[in-house]
């Protein structure tokens, strides 16, 4: 069945809204930065990958900021540039994450894949929610999303144990800062895309199509996301139309984790 395309829709939620986006070179947060800068939004862009960044700046129409999100001073220096650059920083799509081989099983992940997951994955979101957090409370409004994943609510055998509990934690502390800063206008959620046909995921399957082909088979709708289409929920989730939703778990998983019996 043909998918909907999310490419000409030209709502403009966000017009006169700054948006930071992490991870924005690639995959999920390069869609993003298209939907959100097609959106009216003016958009931040944040990636450790200059050359990637930069092109992707160019190619919204955007401004990069060279950011490494494990680093506490050049995370604070992103969310400055934001407000200094353009007076508010009214959305935060905290997604930059790392989902590296070497986090596998629990029987053979060490100790150092351990904590550069938890630091790239977790860690950099606690930094991006604690540094753009002032800038929102200041103007009493806004809305942070912070990218988790399915497997923070759904175990599985092909474990990557230190990337599933660094989203489990991106869970819980999302949901925890909603609850905290509700009352000030601030909305956090946590978005929990299913298997997205992204780099990340790319790489991880070439090294294993078995594993690949054995995961697609657990997908009510038979494939795995665009990237357009999460960045049609994070553009969502940014916008007013969410005003009610905070501290959610906002899944967008072709059903995968409301599933018992697929469709053959
Ligand atoms: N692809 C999927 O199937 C899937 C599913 C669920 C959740 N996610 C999550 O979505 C997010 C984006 O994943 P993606 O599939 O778009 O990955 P991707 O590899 O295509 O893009 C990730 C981007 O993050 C950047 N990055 C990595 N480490 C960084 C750091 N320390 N500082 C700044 N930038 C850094 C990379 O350079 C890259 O541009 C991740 O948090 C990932 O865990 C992905």
């Amino acid at each position: 069945m043909p998918h909907r395309s999310t490419d000409a829709v030209v709502c403009r939620r966000l017009v006169g809204r700054t948006a930071v986006v992490t991870g924005a070179g690639s995959g999920i947060g390069l869609a993003a930065a298209h939907r959100l800068a097609a959106e009216g939004a003016r958009v931040v862009l944040a990636d450790i990958d200059e050359a990637a960044g930069r092109s992707a700046a160019k190619a919204v129409g955007g401004l990069f900021v060279a950011t490494d999100v494990t680093d506490p001073y050049m995370v604070e220096a992103l969310f400055d540039t934001a407000y200094e650059t353009y007076g508010s920083v009214d959305v935060a799509f905290n997604n930059a994450g790392i989902s590296p081989p070497e986090d596998d099983s629990i029987l053979t992940t060490g100790l150092d894949a351990w904590h550069r997951v938890q630091e790239v994955n977790l860690t950099s979101v606690y930094l991006c929610c604690k540094a753009a957090l002032p800038y929102m409370r200041r103007h009493g409004r806004g809305s942070i999303i912070n990218t988790a994943s399915f497997v923070a609510r759904m175990g599985a055998a092909t474990s990557q144990v230190s990337y599933t509990a660094s989203k489990g934690g991106v869970l819980a502390m999302s949901r925890e800062l909603g609850v905290q800063f509700a009352r000030e206008g601030i909305r956090v959620n946590a978005l929990s895309p299913g298997p997205v046909d992204t780099p990340l995921l790319r790489e991880l399957f070439a090294a294993d199509p078995v594993a690949a082909a054995r995961r697609l088979v657990h997908i009510p709708l038979g494939r795995f996301a665009r990237p357009e289409e999460i960045a049609a929920a994070v553009a969502f989730l940014a916008s007013d139309d969410s005003s009610f939703i905070t501290a959610a778990e906002f899944l967008v998983d072709g059903g995968i984790s409301g599933a018992y019996v697929t469709p053959v």
